[in-house]
């Protein structure tokens, strides 16, 4: 069975369990700043798991790509993925652990037809944040599962999420696959033997963590699960390691002939440039570009750790190590709209990254091995990031190699320092969306909403537009488009409006509309729905419409009182608000 027929067979699945499939999304989300990258297929759908209601119904299904970046360094052996895909179901308030582990154990035995005897599981055992999982323990038995196979574990292995600081949580059942085919299924589960190879995760999200860092029951009882596609091919066509799928082979070969080298099994190398390379294109597809901060950072550290051990690989400094890799993920991926519309720009930036690092690395590693005689100071760890491009954890990393080890402190001070003298402190690239789904998030939200009106109300500009929004519980920042300071008067004006309307006691409303019918009500925000053919509409009586995701208040009574606290330029043309409700 090869990814795409996997795919099929999962969601073709859970349709036939009254499943609607939704839509994948970016790997940059839209609703979270606390986090860089989706990294669950659950990610996207964090408002609807924390009780909004969704437009396609309480069972879906789908397909997502992730990014992992928790351990980069790490990614080499056979099994881990910087980018990976999540296939995934979800109850939202709807069924909970019976049927979700009664459809696991199907897809996994009937569907798959993969011998009940190849598998164990692990349950939750229970701490002071929830209760041991005996019933989950007791589902699996019915089903076949037998008592050996089954271990109870704590919060490190049977717990999951949140996927950024707060928001759904809980316990979760964990599948696990007997891989070896040389040997017979052990009849006790060992959990610290490797060969068992975890490919699926059903979570029970009955909590809900708050930012003091406490688990509260939600309100809602939801299921999030999570399969690993990469994983359950490779078990599927009897392969321990990943790397010799139909998802990974091209690549191998691509590198193969590069290198003039053969792939044997254990040419970690290898698996580091095709693992890279794949994940920087769909980042880049995605919407990023190499940076020295946050997704670009990672993004950066992607490319010149691969171009990095392809020059240790020996595959020529002059070779374009990039695009015939692209080219590759693109067919294997042709299902990805997003990769096929991008692809001059996927090559282009892999491109100039590449280059910029190819004319360094060669120099930068000889002041490196000047050095290595003992630890790396901050200095010269410092002058190998600032002149010759190499990310910190790749001297560290290089450093590890050599078994000495790099003052990072030092490091740390150097570019502090030098960031003071260049006066060049960069102010992160502009995160969108809520922090949380706190009340107090929740209200500035709708706030937002009346402040968007009303800058187009006082300042009499129909053609003023939402640049972005960041929203924490303390406060709500709002950019737009306008292009001077704004009057004080001008924002007296505005304040006054916005208290008005929340005086005037105006119910929210929602309306579940397909795009069409939005763009006929007037409604702003953007016309790209991600959740099918329906979009959300807020409505605030007559003043404000808006297609948005949610969450909001339900009367502009429950805000207080709107106050400004700044006006500034957030770059050319753009105009930023900060702004409390006191
Ligand atoms: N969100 C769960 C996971 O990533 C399913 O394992």
């Amino acid at each position: 069975m090869n990814r795409k027929q996997l795919i099929e067979k999962y969601i073709e699945f859970f349709k036939s369990k009254d499943h609607a499939e939704i839509k994948n999304s970016s790997l940059i989300p839209e609703n979270d700043p606390t986090v860089l990258f989706t990294t669950a297929g659950m990610h996207p759908l964090v408002p609807f798991l924390s009780g909004e209601s969704h437009p396609q119904g309480k069972r879906l299904v789908d397909v997502q790509r992730c990014i992992r970046t928790g351990d980069i360094d790490e990614v080499g052996d056979t099994v881990h993925h910087t980018l990976f895909e999540m296939l995934g179901n979800w109850s939202l308030g709807d069924y909970f652990k019976k049927e979700t582990i009664q459809f696991s154990f199907e897809f996994l035995t009937k569907v798959l037809e993969i011998p009940t005897e190849r598998l164990a599981v692990t349950v939750f055992k229970g701490d002071s944040d929830a209760p041991k999982d005996e019933e989950s323990s007791q589902i699996w038995q019915e089903l076949g599962i037998p008592k050996e196979r089954i271990a109870f574990l704590g919060k490190k292995d049977n717990w999951w999420g949140p996927a950024g600081n707060t928001g759904p949580c809980g316990p979760d059942t964990e599948i696990f696959y007997w891989k070896p085919n040389d040997t017979l299924t052990p009849e006790k589960f060992d959990t610290s033997n490797d060969d068992w190879v975890e490919i699926w995760n059903d979570v029970f999200m009955q909590y809900n963590k708050d930012k003091d860092g406490k688990y509260n029951e939600a309100k809602q009882k939801n299921i999030d699960t999570g399969m690993g596609v990469e994983r359950t091919i490779a078990i599927l066509n009897n392969f321990e390691d990943n790397y010799q799928t139909d998802i990974w082979q091209p690549l191998i070969k691509q590198i193969e002939k590069l290198s003039d080298k053969y792939y044997k099994g254990n040419e970690r190398e290898m698996r580091i440039i095709a693992d890279h390379i794949k994940a920087a294109t769909f980042i880049i597809a995605d919407g990023a570009v190499p940076s020295n901060t946050e997704q670009g950072y990672v993004l950066r550290r992607l490319i010149r750790r691969a171009i990095r051990f392809a020059k240790d690989l020996g595959i020529p400094q002059d070779a374009d190590v990039t695009t015939p890799l692209v080219k590759e993920i693109l067919e294997i991926y042709d299902d990805y709209d997003i990769l096929q519309n991008n692809k001059q720009k996927i090559i282009d930036e892999l491109n100039k990254e590449e280059d910029k690092f190819e004319k360094t690395l060669e120099k930068g590693l000889r002041i490196f091995n000047k050095h290595s005689d003992q630890n790396i100071d901050g200095k010269t760890s410092f002058l190998l990031f600032q002149s010759y491009g190499f990310p910190i954890e790749m001297t560290i990393e290089l450093a590890k190699e050599k078994g000495i080890e790099v003052d990072e402190e030092g490091f740390k001070k150097e570019f502090e320092q030098h960031q003071k003298l260049s006066q060049t402190a960069s102010a992160g690239k502009f995160k969108s969306g809520l922090a949380d789904n706190s009340e107090q998030t929740t209200k500035l939200h709708t706030a937002c909403h009346l402040l968007n009106q009303a800058l187009r109300e006082v300042l009499n500009d129909k053609e003023i537009f939402q640049k972005g929004s960041n929203i924490t519980p303390e406060r709500l920042r709002f950019d737009f488009n306008f292009d001077r300071k704004l009057t004080d008067e001008e924002k007296k004006a505005i304040e006054d409006l916005v208290n008005k309307k929340i005086q005037e006691n105006i119910p929210v409303e929602l309306e579940e509309l397909s795009i069409d019918e939005a763009k006929q009500k007037g409604a702003q925000g953007i016309f790209d729905s991600k959740y099918g053919d329906k979009v959300k509409v807020y409505s605030i009586g007559n003043f404000s419409k808006e297609i948005c995701a949610g969450p909001h208040i339900k009367n502009t009574s429950e805000l207080g009182t709107f106050k400004i606290k700044k006006e500034q330029s957030s770059g050319s043309g753009v105009r930023r608000i900060k702004a409390v409700l006191e």
